[in-house]
């Protein structure tokens, strides 16, 4: 049953994908997750990142189904009819029942079709599905938990649409349905108990109860085996989710999880060990010329700057030109997201800067949503008067050009010390004292609702770093998630991003963790750990990951404070480094994208769809070992150039002043270098190719 091979080649020597299509167009292949067109946290970047390729594989036959929300749908979404008259017919059947479902296609790149299912609007069913989920599968769930509730109906919605769609089509096409978490676990578990003609495939992000685990202090990695977990569960008053996770998890014909770390610990939590990891990937861009990704860099850092001209109005005694930016980002979870070693490991460096006598000021960015009642009047007068200095100088400029056009023009030079008048000067002196202020620039540019309780903040009073004249690391904590359409900083993620200088991303509990992934994708140095999918899977895959810019802070054999020294270090060294260092390690980082690329790590997804064919339907669809994705023992070698790990190198190598910062970079020449290198026997292509002869010796 298996058509045509495809083998696409990087410039790194990556194979982007190594496998056998399945016949595409005698199957349907669905998506099921909570978070389609419905943005929450890493999950909503998987599915919208994977359209692209997904649809490239699969065509009009692919359909990603999700909640409908009406704001989600009339910004994202734009309607349509479907292509498909099952689907129609599945659709109209729920929707003739009283239920709301939509179609159209997402307007992302791939444009993929969605169904979306209202909730609500299927609300009045929900005590009699509850029925139904008991009788087939005892899992009661309390009236308090909404999200448990709307996982039901959406699941009830989904299955019931499979239902109606696999009694039209019999066995022609067969169907696919993928589900994501737990939130859209339960539509499997039903699809399942009702013995619907179909291949599933269960994906997990995260298990409940690790987040839920981690997030409480246990020593949770080192006591993997030794948590009841029942007992855990009903504790943390979640036991109802917990079994509709793990119902899932069982009831799935194939089973996958993001990463290596979160396999094992699935394995304890969820008692299934997963049979396929699925990496998380980005939908990867290539500038042709590599400087193009730099500029960005400096375009956008010049916009940080302008913000932080705002921000620190009255205060700026630091030089801009010598200030780094560093970042932490995701959804707030304070000690998963190991916010808490970083506050810990920013007091030391501040320290550390300051003993040194360094002249280099870190500007650390804390976005993480909180509850907020809007941007507090200091930040916004910040903004405010850093704009108003603007216009004072821009009307100053313009007078002066004026009488100095004015005298050339009559042939002489003016005497600069009457060229402004007055009352110009009067105009400069009142706006310099707006600029005087008598507190500290503000830690938060929002007001926060919990402010006294908040942990960054209550951590910030506890080590003291309120944006001081002599602290070294400033903080800003911006309690939301950034927009370009906003008034205090107009950046949206990805142009933030590419203007900083470090993302820090000390993770405690990260299946995977996107945010380091998409650094390296835009070319920006960060910080990871070894608990983080992330962080394990570049460890795997490069030999020396510090010269590319991915820092694995050691967070599983260490204790909490040797952790929070090596942070530290790390920033330390990072802050030692030389404009142009910084220029070569970006360099380097983006390099390492082709690893990150879903038309490379795509093919752990087809894998997983091959084998669960396989398992629901073994007399069509066979497994061979081709199907098999063939990726270990890649490692990408340490580069070949300069100084071979910018970081390791700080110490012996003499201070580089700016001066030197400016001598000629010849980033091609580097390039080639390490190209070369890379293709060394190192190549994935090789490990591929060494792997099929000898399948093929085998006679397989
Ligand atoms: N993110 C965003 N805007 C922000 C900060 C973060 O869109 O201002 C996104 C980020 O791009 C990433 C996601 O939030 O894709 C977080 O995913 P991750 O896997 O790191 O963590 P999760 O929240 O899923 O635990
Ligand atoms: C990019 C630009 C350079 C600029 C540099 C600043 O590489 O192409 O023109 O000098 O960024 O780097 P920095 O690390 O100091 O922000
Ligand atoms: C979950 C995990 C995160 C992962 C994301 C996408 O939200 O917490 O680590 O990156 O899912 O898989």
């Amino acid at each position: 049953r298996l058509s045509r091979s495809l083998s696409i080649t990087s410039f790194t020597g990556l194979p982007l994908w190594e496998e056998d299509n399945l016949p595409v167009e005698d199957l349907l292949l669905f998506e099921i997750a909570w978070e389609v067109t419905n943005k929450v946290g890493g999950i909503y970047t998987v599915i919208q990142t994977k359209a692209k390729i997904t649809v490239d594989e699969w065509g009009e036959n692919y359909f990603m189904m999700g909640p409908y929300y009406e704001h989600n749908f009339k910004t994202q979404v734009e309607p349509c009819e479907p292509p498909n008259q099952a689907i129609k017919v599945a659709m109209d059947s729920l929707i003739n029942n009283g239920c709301q479902v939509h179609f159209g296609r997402w307007l992302i790149e791939g444009s993929p079709y969605v169904i979306l299912f209202d909730i609500g609007a299927a609300a009045w069913n929900l005590d009699r599905w509850k029925g139904d989920l008991w009788s087939v599968s005892s899992i009661g769930l309390p009236d308090h938990d909404r999200e448990a509730n709307d996982s039901l109906i959406f699941g009830s919605l989904v299955a019931w649409f499979f239902k109606e769609l696999t009694d039209q089509l019999q066995d022609k096409p067969n169907v696919i349905a993928h589900f994501h978490e737990w939130q859209a676990g339960t539509g499997l578990v039903l699809s399942r108990s009702r013995k619907i003609p179909m291949a599933t495939i269960f994906t997990t992000h995260a298990t409940l109860l690790g987040r839920y685990l981690c997030a409480g202090n246990a020593d949770f990695y080192n006591n993997l085996d030794k948590f009841n977990i029942d007992q855990e569960a009903g504790n943390r008053q979640i036991y109802h989710r917990y079994c509709l996770e793990r119902a899932a998890v069982h009831c799935a014909h194939v089973f996958t999880t993001v990463s290596q770390i979160t396999a094992v610990e699935a394995n304890h939590m969820l008692r299934r060990q997963p049979d396929v990891v699925t990496p998380n990937g980005l939908n990867v861009r290539k500038f042709s010329a590599m400087h193009e990704f730099q500029n960005l860099h400096s375009t956008n850092k010049a916009k940080i700057q302008e913000f932080v001209r705002g921000h620190f109005y009255g205060h700026l005694d630091f030089n801009l030109e010598k200030t780094l930016f560093f970042f932490i980002a995701g959804r707030y979870e304070f000690s998963n997201k190991g916010a808490d070693l970083f506050l810990e490991s920013l007091s030391r460096l501040n320290y550390l800067l300051r003993v040194h006598k360094n002249d280099v000021t870190v500007v650390v960015f804390f976005i993480m949503p909180a509850k907020t009642n809007n941007f507090n009047v200091e930040s916004l007068k910040g903004q405010a008067i850093r704009k108003q200095l603007w216009d004072t100088a821009q009307s100053v400029k313009e007078k002066f050009g004026k009488r100095l056009y004015e005298g050339l023009l009559r042939g002489e030079i003016p005497d600069m010390n009457k060229i402004l008048e007055r009352d110009d000067f009067t105009i400069m002196k009142r706006a310099i004292y707006a600029t005087q202020r008598h507190s500290f620039p503000p830690v938060t540019t929002h007001n926060m609702l919990d402010d006294s309780t908040d942990p960054i903040l209550s951590n910030i009073r506890r080590i003291g770093l309120f944006n001081g004249r002599n602290d070294r690391v400033k903080i800003v904590f911006h309690p939301e998630f950034l927009s370009s359409t906003s008034p205090l900083l107009p950046m949206d993620y990805e142009e933030f991003v590419r203007g900083c200088h470090l993302g820090v991303f000390p993770s405690y509990y990260e299946p995977w963790g996107y945010t380091p992934g998409e650094c390296t994708v835009l070319g920006i140095p960060s910080v990871t750990t070894n608990l983080s999918g992330f962080g394990c899977f570049m460890e795997e895959h490069i030999s020396d990951p510090s010269a590319y810019g991915i820092y694995i802070v050691d967070r599983r054999f260490r204790s909490a404070d040797e952790s929070c020294n090596q942070l530290t270090q790390f920033m330390f060294s990072f802050c030692q480094q030389s404009r142009r260092q910084r220029i070569i390690q970006r360099n380097r980082t983006e390099r390492l994208s082709d690893l990150l690329d879903w038309r490379y790590l795509g093919q752990f997804y087809m894998h997983a769809r091959h084998l669960a064919l396989s398992r629901s339907f073994p007399a069509k669809f066979k497994m061979t070992h081709l199907n098999f994705p063939l990726v270990q023992g890649f490692r990408y070698p340490t580069p070949s150039s300069v100084a071979p790990s910018p970081s390791a190198s700080v110490h012996s190598t003499p201070h580089h002043s700016d001066e030197e910062d400016d001598e000629p970079y010849d980033e091609d020449e580097e390039l080639e270098r390490d190209r070369q290198n890379i293709k060394a026997p190192f190549t994935l292509g090789a490990v591929l190719e060494g792997k099929k002869k000898q399948s093929g010796q085998n006679g397989n």
